[in-house]
């Protein structure tokens, strides 16, 4: 099977080139000049788009299975898969969890037969309870662990518990004392794997709470109960214990200028700290409430104007290298309850790659930027990398073609997510992914799947990540 690209505006690490991409069995085989005639199955004509790795999106919660009612594989791939990413990322957080090797590879079997994108697997990192499961999981092909720093988790689902009243405290399990998160950064460093949490203390959060006195009743109360400085304090922990054992750590998430001030000290001081930001935090504040509504509640929350530009700032000067969706539906329902009662996450990989798209195109970063931090630097850090996430001979053809004079509006009813509620709902937004190709083929055009389900496993290669 032999696709042809022609005319597009090519986004390669060497920067922008119109040219022709041939793309042979899955694989980019050619980088041509524009107009040179070639015989092929399927011609794309990208006359006046660019063309970009297709994204991936390193954080995604399908909720499957466990609580197929809120979301499921076949829904968030489909969906990431509209929006232009090739790559998805699954969290380890369903029912079981991914924190064995067997659940892990269980779940890979159980994925493959309903993934529209390619993906990764996340494992989950628990502290000493399942210390001797991180080596194998990495050697099945983990992408990273993933601790749930801050939060309860549920001691018999493990499912994480957002408002600590919402549980007996006799069903919660505490996050693990830092005596064992330390053994936790040694054991994966031992393995040469990635670390990332989390970052909200739960002591600073537990106090705020206690200070703020009543229930969160409004926007104002969830920045109070959950200031930017539980987020700094974890992550100045885990520069420490980064610094001590040599492990790579990866803050998920990251929200605040706090937040961002401490990962800069570390990488300043040499120690591998390395950070992933999301559109929530990119495109929206606290100024925005009003008009999204509790829908937006996601833990960390979304903050200030000033974290939002320092942010964009992060991710500019490369101490952010990574953006990730953290799609984390729940149902309609319950996004739709008061503040204190509702669960904390929503629904955002069908909108990650056109939210970024338009802010690119708004002037927020380069399109050589977003090729790197939605695409090429997560494909690194992640050790997918040259396989994913880069256009050069030898890579999967895995593309999204984007027309930057397209705008697109946002609506819940349109959206994949079997719980559609964004809270973009309405939002305009400029340019749009016209074409997503996986594995060298055409499978979406005009937010259309056009191509039969084709998603496999991507196993990560650590060790080789570093030398690529
Ligand atoms: O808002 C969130 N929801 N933040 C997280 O860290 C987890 C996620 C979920 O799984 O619901
Ligand atoms: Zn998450």
């Amino acid at each position: 099977m032999r696709l042809h690209i022609t005319n597009g505006n090519l986004i390669t690490p060497d920067g922008p080139l119109r040219a022709d991409l041939l793309c042979d069995d899955g694989v980019i085989s050619g980088v041509l000049d524009a107009g040179t005639r070639v015989d092929c199955d399927e011609r794309y004509d990208a006359a006046g788009k660019l063309v970009l790795p297709g994204f991936i999106d390193p954080h995604v919660h399908s909720r499957d299975p466990g609580n197929n009612h809120k979301e499921d594989f076949d829904h968030s791939t489909r969906g990431a898969l509209v929006g232009g990413v090739t790559t998805v990322l699954e969290m380890p957080n369903a029912i079981p969890p991914v924190e064995t090797l067997e659940v892990f590879e269980q779940r890979r079997a159980y994925h493959e037969k309903s993934a529209w994108t390619d993906f990764g697997l996340w494992g989950l990192a628990l502290g000493e309870s399942n210390l001797d499961q991180i080596g194998p999981m990495f050697a099945a092909g983990a992408v990273g662990v993933k601790l749930f720093w801050g939060y309860a988790l549920h001691k018999e689902t493990r499912s994480l518990i957002y408002n600590l009243d919402d549980e007996p405290p006799e069903n919660l399990l505490m996050p693990p004392p830092n005596g064992q998160v330390l053994r936790l950064f040694a054991e994966v460093a031992r393995h040469g794997g990635l670390l990332a949490a989390h970052c909200e203390d739960k002591d600073v959060l537990a106090t705020s709470q206690e200070q703020l006195g009543h229930p969160i009743e409004s926007y104002e109360d969830l920045l109070a109960a959950r200031p930017a400085t539980a987020e700094a304090t974890t992550i100045a922990i885990a520069t420490e214990f980064a610094k001590a054992t040599g492990c790579r750590f990866h803050v998920v998430h990251m929200a605040s200028e706090a937040g961002l001030e401490a990962v800069r000290s570390a990488q300043r001081r040499g120690v591998p700290v390395s950070a992933e930001t999301c559109p929530q935090y990119l495109t929206l504040t606290d100024q925005d409430y009003p008009r999204v509504g509790p829908v937006m509640k996601v833990y960390p929350p979304v903050r200030e104007q000033r974290d939002q530009d320092a942010l964009w700032n992060g991710l500019n000067e490369g101490s952010i290298v990574s953006t990730g969706s953290d799609h984390a539906p729940h149902t309609v329902e319950e996004k739709n309850r008061g503040f204190a009662t509702q669960p904390a996450g929503g629904v955002g990989c069908e909108t990650f790659g056109p939210l970024l798209i338009d802010a690119m195109l708004r002037g927020r970063t380069t399109a050589e930027r977003l090729a790197q931090v939605a695409a090429t630097e997560t494909a690194k850090l992640y050790g997918l990398y040259p396989r994913k996430g880069v256009i050069r001979p030898g890579s999967d053809a895995d593309l999204v073609i984007v027309d930057p004079e397209a705008s697109r509006t946002v609506r819940n009813e349109e959206l994949v997510a079997k719980q559609p509620v964004s809270p973009w709902h309405g939002v305009e937004l400029r340019g749009a992914p016209v074409a997503t190709v996986l594995c060298g083929e055409v499978v979406v055009r005009d937010r259309e799947v056009v191509a039969p389900r084709r998603g496999r496993f991507v196993r990560a290669e650590h060790a080789a990540a570093s030398v690529g």
